[in-house]
């Protein structure tokens, strides 16, 4: 009888994330103080941030230990299953090898409460009430307001006006979990006021959003500010779904040849692609490939610079592919995929040439989200599709070539919340949109000067 999912027992679960730092091929560069032009230490950070979150993002320790208090919320859903994508490769004829790590079990439906949960449990220890965030399509936002609520804590969610307008449910849902939900920019805080002043009608982006929830939490004793990708630790935490992939494989025989992944700031990429980006670097043979849109094409078309991370520029610098914190991208559907910068610990690794990248245009993502939906059943988020789309392009060249390959998705969340992009994609209402070099030469403008 063949398999289709790879199921870990629960006392199976990681007990320790993988930290990638100590295995690097080049040095990561710090994050600079914007003012003084200094790497920023752990005091910069501490208005913002629990110390422990501090500490795990500049740890050099290959292995940190999951607490036993996210260990049994993780247990909510995890480990989640490997699947093996049968009916999609009999539909492309392939001799390749395709398997799905499904995050969209967890109850927000993707892969953000493994850092959600931790970062609320970080908080609680040390005392904090309150969490500010952003959030761009809300899977960010329902992912922290679930952790919050299961641990007791307020969450305030800065979500981007045109996802709070095209995604009403998600804001219901952070709302049923106990957040309070802003269309950013608002006029709560300085640095939304100052954009407002200036468009009234912005669609909004996450790096303005990013600006009102840091100012938040810094002008708010009892509050600290939590992000859903891009630093350190939380790519740190969701490297417990790469972990569970190598058990998997190893419980189906089998060995990754590739590992494909969406970016939006890079977590769930980084989570996955992480523990295979070890065995690379030992001399292993394998493609890890990231996928992003051509709307929003930072590793594609950024440049590799120190930027900030908002657009109020309240953020320490981070050296990564960036279009400019300027950057304001069209509002296509991949909403999780709409950030100007990326994770500096996977910039690094694209840089080094460890990481490829490539971007897709949106008709035919959701047109292999269609045919996705249509063998395999499950109905992905419009990020998750751009790498299903990957697949089935090298699926289709293992069928030119022969080749078996062993691919691996990363399988993010699911698109139960994006029926209208659906609705709108089986109209053939999307268009295709690819950022014009001008206007990215005109965002790239701004990005600082920083004596490296
Ligand atoms: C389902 C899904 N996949 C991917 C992403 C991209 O984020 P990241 O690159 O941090 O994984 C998002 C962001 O909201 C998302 O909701």
């Amino acid at each position: 009888m063949e398999t289709t999912k790879i199921i870990l027992p629960e006392k199976e679960i990681p007990q320790r994330w993988y930290n990638v730092q100590p295995d690097l091929p080049a040095p990561l560069a710090p994050p600079i103080h914007p003012q003084t032009g200094q790497p920023i230490g752990p005091d910069d950070l501490a208005p913002i941030f629990p110390m422990e979150l501090i500490k795990q993002e500049v740890s050099m320790e290959p292995w940190i230990e999951i607490p036993d208090d996210v260990l049994r919320v993780y247990r909510l859903w995890r480990p989640s299953p490997l699947y093996r994508a049968h009916q999609l490769e009999e539909h492309l004829g392939t001799p390749a090898r395709i398997y799905y790590k499904n995050e969209s079990f967890s109850p927000p439906g993707s892969h953000k409460p493994n850092t959600a949960v931790a970062q609320a449990y970080y908080n609680k220890q040390e005392g904090v009430t309150r969490i500010a965030t952003e959030t761009g399509a809300g899977q960010w936002g329902s992912a922290l307001a679930f952790g919050c609520g299961l641990f007791g804590l307020d969450c305030t969610v800065y979500m981007v006006r045109v996802s709070y307008e095209q995604k009403p449910y998600r804001r219901i849902l952070m709302e049923t979990w106990g957040a309070e939900v802003f269309p950013s920019p608002t006029d709560k805080t300085n640095s939304g006021r100052s954009i407002l002043e200036k468009d009234p009608d912005t669609s909004g982006s996450l790096g303005i959003a990013i600006s009102e929830a840091v100012e938040d939490a810094a002008t708010h004793d009892d509050t600290k500010y939590s992000l859903g990708s891009v630093l350190n630790h939380v790519l740190l935490h969701q490297t417990i779904v790469g972990l569970e992939i190598k058990e998997q494989l190893k419980l189906a025989g089998d060995e990754a040849n590739m590992i494909i992944g969406c970016v939006g700031g890079g977590s769930n990429f980084a989570g996955a692609a992480f523990p295979f980006v070890k065995d690379k670097l030992d001399g292993k043979d394998i493609d890890i490939i990231a996928c992003e849109p051509t709307a929003c094409p930072t590793l594609t078309r950024g440049v590799y610079r120190y930027d900030f991370g908002d657009t109020a520029q309240l953020t320490p610098l981070l050296k990564m592919y960036t279009l400019g914190h300027s950057f304001v991208p069209p509002p296509i559907h991949a909403g999780g995929l709409r950030y100007h910068g990326d994770a500096p610990l996977m910039c690094l690794l694209v840089n080094q040439g460890v990481i490829e990248a490539r971007a897709f245009h949106q008709n035919p993502t959701f047109e292999a989200a269609v045919t996705f939906a249509r063998t395999e059943g499950f109905l992905p988020a419009p990020e998750t599709a751009h790498c299903i789309l990957a697949t089935i392009d090298e699926a289709l060249k293992c069928k030119e070539t022969g080749e078996e390959k062993c691919i691996v998705i990363a399988y993010s969340g699911h698109g139960f919340f994006d029926l209208g992009a659906y609705e709108q994609y089986l109209a053939e209402d999307l268009e295709d949109y690819e950022y014009p070099q001008e206007m990215i030469e005109e965002a790239l403008k701004a990005v600082p000067e920083v004596a490296e």
